[in-house]
């Protein structure tokens, strides 16, 4: 049956729209935008007051599946997207086995497809079982269909390795290198960011060279090679310079930030402790201003979750022992909503260009966008709907968060993927996959 979506403002940027439209929706497919669409025979949403957007699409989500279980596994996790506004997500392979052949890459599809409800893409591994000692093998997983390469979790040490492997993957028409940019010589060991709360906290600390010596060094790499790299979840003004730097030189190098490191700075360690853990730690106030200064003026192109679901038991544990990782799904688009566009810090049209359309473009996929034809992957947005985060009514199995209680203005309220509603007013639905 038909969809006739009525009333809602729609924000597109893809297609320069910023309008009042109904929305027909035909077999999967957006199948007409315009004024008075007839709506007999066809399955009526009334809208109005609401806002329909191209479906978020997330670069960085790891959904812990294969092996981690007990963490997620990719039905929770395309529960937590779904319910987050999340239409397609990229999840990444530091799973176990890891995402490092055809085989693993098959198996997470076929569980995401059982889940039936948000697309998954999965990331394949740039080194033989994420070791950081040979390559992957690229041709395998190409031929799978994979786009993105990252070891997340872990950098490649070896400039060497890097460089052969950027050089490999050059050849491959639409590969995206993914890089986790950290130099472990600075960074192994510590456990947060290394300034003066973690001098206070008597924390072995993480300096933001680790990361913006590693930025420059992948730039440098890539630039060499001729490879595409997206710099994933970059935290320091530092690496805004360089990844301005490239793009000043016309690189085909695009950068991400977290909404948690956009919004929390190291001292949310004083007071949430070990759920303010994550890798890149968050950093001074200094760095959260420059990353939301690049994301206003284009130099940081893409918001990215950084979804890293762990048990409470093991957030529990002592700081140090605690893994690092903030879930993120379910957050994000409130988060995103109140913190940058009710306070005028990044229009609507910014945030649909840097959560959907440019990771769409980027990936070279037909979505992050509503132009008739395309897969009807969209989200609802109720600007006026006001809420704390629950994190103990959160669809991921992680259920504990540091914005835990901050009141949001601005949620996501439905979800469509291909044509099928998998999220109404914060319930996720019953859609079996095919
Ligand atoms: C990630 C995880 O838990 O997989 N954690 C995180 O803090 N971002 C991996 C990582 O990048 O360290």
């Amino acid at each position: 049956m038909k969809i006739c979506l009525k009333g809602a403002r729609i924000i597109d940027p893809s297609c320069q729209l910023d309008q009042y439209l109904d929305i027909m929706v035909a077999e999967g497919r957006i199948a007409a935008l315009n004024v008075n669409l007839p709506a007999e025979g066809t399955q009526l949403f009334d809208l109005s007051g609401k806002i329909v957007v191209p479906g978020f699409i997330d670069l960085h989500v790891h959904l812990r599946e294969p092996g981690y279980t007990d963490k997620e596994t990719i039905a929770s996790g395309a529960e937590a997207a779904a319910a987050g506004g999340v239409t397609s997500l990229f999840c990444m392979p530091n799973t176990s086995p890891p995402a490092d052949s055809a085989e693993v890459v098959e198996q997470i599809r076929s569980e995401a497809t059982a889940a039936g409800l948000v697309r998954v893409f999965p990331v394949g591994a740039l080194t033989r079982g994420r070791l950081g000692k040979e390559p992957a093998d690229f041709k395998a997983l190409y031929s799978a269909g994979v786009r993105a390469f990252s070891d997340d979790g872990s950098p490649v040490e070896d400039s060497g390795l890097l460089y052969r492997i950027f050089k490999e993957l050059s050849c491959y028409d639409g590969a995206v290198v993914f890089s986790h940019s950290e130099d472990l010589s600075l960074s192994r060991g510590g456990v947060m960011h290394e300034g003066l709360i973690s001098k206070l906290l008597k924390q072995p600390g993480i300096p933001a060279v680790a990361e913006t010596a590693a930025v420059a060094r992948d730039i440098l790499l890539a630039q060499a090679a001729g490879v595409r790299l997206h710099l994933a979840h970059i935290s320091t003004a530092a690496s805004v310079e360089w990844v301005s730097w490239a793009k000043e030189k016309g690189l085909p190098v695009t950068a991400e930030v977290t909404p948690h490191h956009l919004f929390l700075t190291d001292e949310a360690v004083k007071i949430d402790g070990a759920l303010a853990k994550v890798n890149p730690p968050l950093r001074p106030e200094t760095d959260c201003r420059a990353l939301r200064r690049a994301l206003l003026d284009g130099i940081i192109d893409i918001i990215a979750t950084d979804h890293a679901p762990h048990q409470g038991s093991e957030k529990e544990l002592p700081f140090r022992d605690a893994p690092f990782g903030i879930t993120g799904l379910e957050t994000a688009v409130p988060l995103l909503l109140s913190g940058l566009v009710q306070k005028g810090l990044l229009n609507l049209s910014g945030l649909i260009q840097a959560f959907s359309c440019r990771p769409a473009r980027l990936m070279g996929l037909n979505t992050g966008t509503l132009r008739p034809g395309a897969p009807a992957d969209l989200t609802v947005l109720d600007l006026e709907a006001a809420s704390f985060v629950e994190p103990g009514r959160f669809y991921s199995k992680a259920k504990h968060s540091p914005f835990a209680g901050w009141k949001v203005c601005g949620l996501p309220v439905l979800t469509m993927v291909g044509g099928a509603v998998i999220m109404k007013q914060g319930v996720v639905q019953n859609v079996t996959g095919s």
